[in-house]
């Protein structure tokens, strides 16, 4: 097989970058290494900033978010039993929107199915031979037998454990990592949310956050420690610690019904620098991970994708590699502002696990500062609804 770009991994990266691709006319192929129902249960993240909305709108694959999507105002901030509004349009004129990761690839998948470039499931790169040279190899592995793709251009978008990074060399390659000292317990409920916003909650126990997936399903999470494990969390226990951390001085209650799927995610932040070696890019998860506190990791992934999209446009239209020379800079510039946002949200809202007395007082210092100061929760609202693309 040839391409022009070969793309290695079917989430919302690989997907989106394949529509616009598509839409420019440029040829590609998508390898998934999963098969399309597992990729399509996957539960992630849900929070859109505008940029994100606007991309999937400009890919043509906004129809169903357009009809279903949920617009929000703003977040809830809870501390010291006090609800505290961050009002969106009034320090930034932006909104953001709820609309589950899950539903984002059904709707690119069969987009992709229906009219689109190949895009195979159960196709396992296994290598990328000559990345530096003008026609790199993705080798794979496809209906029982190592095939190969022969592209111009190669994207990883395998996410955080695929093979795309490892190719590059070592002398090339900078990480930076850095671990925190816990998860988050997340379920799936049928029941309305009790919130008409999200709601960050820094409770005495712990962070937890109240999220939804439609009017009748909510997403919530509880910090819990590393390697906790779900069945140490019976249905009630976890209902009784968001109803605790979340309570308030005042009236709220907070709504409880059947749990449908329960998993524990640990936390991390990593950036691999650059996010181009010769002709293979990185995009998403491949390159960088975020802790979710700031719901930055979906919103990051479209980032790039609409960087590369433009790159490759550029490429085709006038024969130029200016933007994709100039694309790792780019990315890079914004995957280090998300870095720092997701980090200052998860540091500021959980419980430190060794009770230090003086974070702890660091950290109601820094959400004071937010609920008094409307410049410093502009700044939190910028970074939230989305930094501008850095072209
Ligand atoms: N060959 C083919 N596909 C692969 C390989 C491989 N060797 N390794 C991994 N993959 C596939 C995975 O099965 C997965 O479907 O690559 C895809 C990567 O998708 P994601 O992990 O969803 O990463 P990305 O598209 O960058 O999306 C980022 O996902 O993890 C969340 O919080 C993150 O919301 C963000 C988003
Ligand atoms: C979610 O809806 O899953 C979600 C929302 C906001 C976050 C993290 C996760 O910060």
């Amino acid at each position: 097989m040839r391409t022009t770009v070969g793309i290695i991994g079917g989430g919302p990266a690989g997907l989106l970058l394949a529509r616009f691709l598509h839409r420019a006319g440029i040829d590609c192929v998508v390898l998934e290494a999963r098969t399309r129902a597992y990729v399509e249960r996957r539960q992630r993240a849900g929070m859109l900033e505008q940029g994100t909305v606007d991309a999937l709108r400009e890919a043509g694959a906004a129809e169903r978010l357009n009809a279903e999507g949920l617009v929000h105002q703003g977040i809830e901030l809870r501390f010291d039993r006090e609800r505290h509004h961050i009002d969106f349009p009034t320090l930034t004129g932006r909104t953001v929107t709820i609309y589950a990761q899950t539903e984002i690839v059904k709707d690119l998948v069969a987009l992709q199915l229906a009219d689109g470039p190949p895009l195979l499931f159960e196709a396992e790169a296994l290598g990328i031979e000559k990345p530096e040279s003008a026609s790199p190899v993705v080798r794979f592995l496809h209906e029982g037998r190592e095939q190969t793709l022969t592209c111009d251009w190669v994207v990883g978008a395998d996410g955080f454990h695929g093979i795309s990074r490892d190719t590059f060399p070592a002398a090339v390659s900078r990480t930076y990592e850095r671990g925190y000292p816990y998860s988050w317990l997340g379920i799936l409920a049928d029941v309305a949310p009790s919130c008409e916003e999200l709601i960050y909650a820094r409770g005495r126990g712990g962070f937890a956050l109240h999220s939804m997936r439609s009017p009748h399903v909510s997403r919530l999470y509880l910090q819990v420690p590393n390697d906790s494990d779900p069945e140490d969390w019976p249905d009630d226990r976890i209902w009784d610690e968001l109803a605790a951390r979340f309570a308030i001085d005042g009236d709220w209650t907070l709504d409880r019904g059947p749990i449908t799927a329960k998993s524990v995610t640990p936390m991390r932040s990593f950036v691999h620098e650059p996010m181009r070696h010769g002709r293979l890019l990185l995009a998403g998860d491949a390159a960088h991970i975020v802790p979710p506190t700031g719901a930055k990791g979906l919103n990051l992934a479209v980032s790039d994708v609409r960087v590369l999209a433009r790159a490759f446009a550029e490429l085709h239209r006038t024969g130029s590699e200016r933007l994709l020379d100039t694309y790792s800079d780019t990315c890079l510039e914004r995957v280090w502002q998300a870095t720092r946002f997701s980090y200052d949200m998860t540091k500021m809202l959980h419980a430190q696990p060794d009770g230090d007395a003086f974070e702890n007082r660091m950290q109601l210092a820094r959400l004071r500062r937010i609920t008094a100061s409307r410049h410093a929760a502009a700044e939190l609202a910028a970074n939230y609804t989305g930094l501008p693309l850095m072209t």
